[in-house]
C-alpha cells in the first residue's frame, strides 16, 4: 500500500512553485465539451482528478492529447452524449459539470452522480432546480441524474438558495448556447467561476458578473477553440503558507495570485506569520510563537472551507484556545480523530471545534480521511517530532501535483514508500 512517510522537525525554507487550481481545471476540461472545436488548456496540475476528467471525456469521444507537463490539446467536436461509466463518474465530484456541458450541447444528459471527498451529505437540489428553470425534466435515482429537454435548454432567472459553487459552475455551462439571457443570483463568487467565465468568453461566450453574486449568460449559437492558462490553485498556496508557519520556516511560494489568498494571509498573520506580497508570490515567514485564533468558514471570499483541516492543525501548535466554526460541510472534522492520534487536543460539537493548542505532537500513523484532512497531516508530520506515516495517500494525489518532491526542495524529510516492509527506510 502507498504511504508518506514523514521525518518531521525540520523547518522549511526556499521556493516552491504552485500548480494549477484543481477546482478551474476540471471545471474548464468538462465546459471544453461545448465548445465543440480544438482547445489547448495550460497550467493543469498533474493530479488525478484532472486525470480522471480527461478520461470521462475521452470516453465521450474527445481526443486528448498532451502537448506539455502541464498542457493539454482537447478537440471535442466528434464528442458524443453517451453516458460516461458510472465507475469514472462516482471517483469525482466534479463529473456532474458532464450534465451542464451536454445539457447545452445535446440538450439531454444522463449522468453517474458524483463521489468525491466524503464529509457528509453532498446535495445536488441545487443543480436540479437551475436545470429545470431552464426547461429540462430532471430525475435522479439509480445512481444517475438524467435530464432532457424538448428542443434543448431555455435561458432562465435562478435565484440559488444557498451559494454553490458547483451549482454556479453548473448553470453557467448549461447557459451558454442558449438563447436569451440567463441570470443567475446569489451566486457564488469564488475564483475558479471567474477563470471558468475567462475561458468561456475567450471562446466568445458572453459571460458577465463572475465574481459577484449576480451573473448574466447571454447566450450565443456556436463557440470557437482557444488556448487558455488555469489560475494557480489558491488552496495549494495556502496550504504551503501553513506548512511554513507550522515549521517556523521561510518559504518563498511563487506562482500565486495574492488577492485569492486574502483571508488566509490575514488569518496567519493574525496567528505570528510574517507575509510579505509580490505580484505572483509569497513569503512566508515565521520565527516568534505562534497565536491562537478563530476562524469561520465560508464562502469567497471568506476563509475557505477547504482551508479548515490545515489552519486547525497550526492551532493545535499555537499555546491557547483558538475556535473553527465550519459553515459550508457538515463532515468537515473527520480529521480531528487522526490528529487526536498525534496528540492534538480538539473537541468537536457540531459545526464547532474547540482547539486547546501548545501540546506537543507527535508522529504516527494516520490515515487521510479526504483530500484536504490528509494535506493537514502532512503538515501536522513536518510540524512535530518523531516519524509519521500516512496512508490512503491517494486522496491527497486527487488535489497536489507532486507534493513530495515540492517539500524535498525545501528540507521537508518526506518520501513515499510502496510496501510496509520499507517503513525502516530512512528518509533522509
Ligand atoms: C466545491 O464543491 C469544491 N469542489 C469543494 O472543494 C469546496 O469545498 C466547495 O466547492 C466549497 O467551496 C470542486 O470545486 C470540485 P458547493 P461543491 O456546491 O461545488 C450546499 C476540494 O477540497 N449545496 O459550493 O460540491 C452544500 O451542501 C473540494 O477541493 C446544496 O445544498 O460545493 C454545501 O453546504 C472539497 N445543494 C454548500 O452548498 C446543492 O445543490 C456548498 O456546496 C449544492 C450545494
Amino acid at each position: 500500500m502507498e504511504k508518506i512517510v514523514i521525518d518531521g522537525g525540520a523547518r522549511l525554507s526556499g521556493k516552491v512553485e504552485i500548480s494549477g487550481m484543481k477546482n478551474a481545471a476540471v471545471a474548464v476540461i468538462f465546459a471544453c465539451i461545448t465548445v465543440a472545436d480544438v482547445c489547448i488548456i495550460d497550467n493543469l496540475p498533474q493530479i488525478s482528478d484532472v486525470r480522471q476528467s480527461l478520461e470521462m471525456l475521452s470516453s465521450i469521444g474527445a481526443k486528448i492529447r498532451a502537448v506539455g507537463r502541464n498542457s493539454v490539446e482537447i478537440d471535442t467536436r466528434k464528442v458524443k452524449n453517451k453516458v460516461v461509466p458510472a465507475e469514472l463518474a462516482r471517483k469525482m465530484r466534479a463529473s456532474y459539470y458532464l450534465a451542464g456541458a451536454c445539457l447545452a450541447r445535446f440538450g439531454s444528459a444522463k449522468v453517474g452522480l458524483p463521489g468525491g471527498c466524503d464529509f457528509g451529505s453532498r446535495p445536488i437540489d441545487q443543480h436540479v432546480k437551475a436545470f429545470t428553470a431552464m426547461g429540462a425534466t430532471v430525475n435522479v435515482g439509480g445512481g444517475f441524474m438524467d435530464a432532457v429537454t424538448e428542443n434543448g435548454v431555455k435561458s432562465a432567472g435562478i435565484f440559488f438558495d444557498c451559494v454553490t459553487v458547483g451549482a454556479t459552475i453548473n448553470t453557467i455551462i448549461a447557459s451558454v448556447l442558449c438563447d436569451g439571457v440567463t441570470v443567475i443570483e446569489n451566486a457564488a463568487r469564488e475564483p475558479h467561476i471567474v477563470d471558468l467565465a475567462n475561458f468561456l468568453n475567450y471562446c466568445g461566450a458572453n459571460i458577465t458578473g463572475a465574481g459577484t453574486d449576480v451573473i448574466k449568460i447571454k447566450g450565443v449559437e456556436k463557440l470557437h477553440g482557444c488556448t487558455y492558462s488555469i489560475i494557480p490553485d489558491m488552496i495549494e498556496a495556502g496550504t504551503f503558507m501553513v506548512a511554513a508557519a507550522a515549521t517556523g520556516g521561510r518559504l518563498y511560494i511563487d506562482n500565486v495570485i495574492p488577492k485569492h489568498l486574502e483571508a488566509i494571509t490575514a488569518k496567519l498573520c493574525e496567528m505570528g506569520a510574517e507575509i510579505e506580497e509580490y505580484d505572483d508570490a509569497m513569503l512566508v515567514t515565521r520565527r516568534g510563537e505562534l497565536l491562537p485564533a478563530n476562524v469561520k468558514t465560508l464562502p469567497y471570499p471568506g476563509f475557505p472551507t477547504d482551508m479548515n483541516p490545515q489552519i486547525a492543525t497550526l492551532m493545535c501548535l499555537a499555546k491557547g484556545t483558538s475556535h473553527i466554526s465550519e459553515t459550508i460541510w457538515d463532515g468537515r472534522f473527520r480529521y480531528v480523530d487522526e490528529l487526536r492520534r498525534m496528540g492534538a487536543m480538539i473537541k468537536v460539537d457540531g459545526k464547532l471545534a474547540v482547539v486547546e493548542g501548545g501540546a506537543q505532537l507527535t508522529g504516527s500513523c494516520v490515515r487521510a480521511v479526504d483530500l484536504r484532512a490528509g494535506a493537514a497531516m502532512v503538515i501536522a508530520g513536518l510540524a512535530c517530532e518523531g516519524r509519521t506515516e500516512i496512508e490512503d495517500v491517494h486522496y491527497i494525489e486527487r488535489g497536489y501535483d507532486n507534493i513530495v518532491s515540492k517539500l524535498r526542495s525545501v528540507g521537508a524529510k518526506i518520501k513515499k514508500i510502496n510496501t510496509p516492509d520499507d517503513a525502516d527506510m530512512k528518509t533522509g
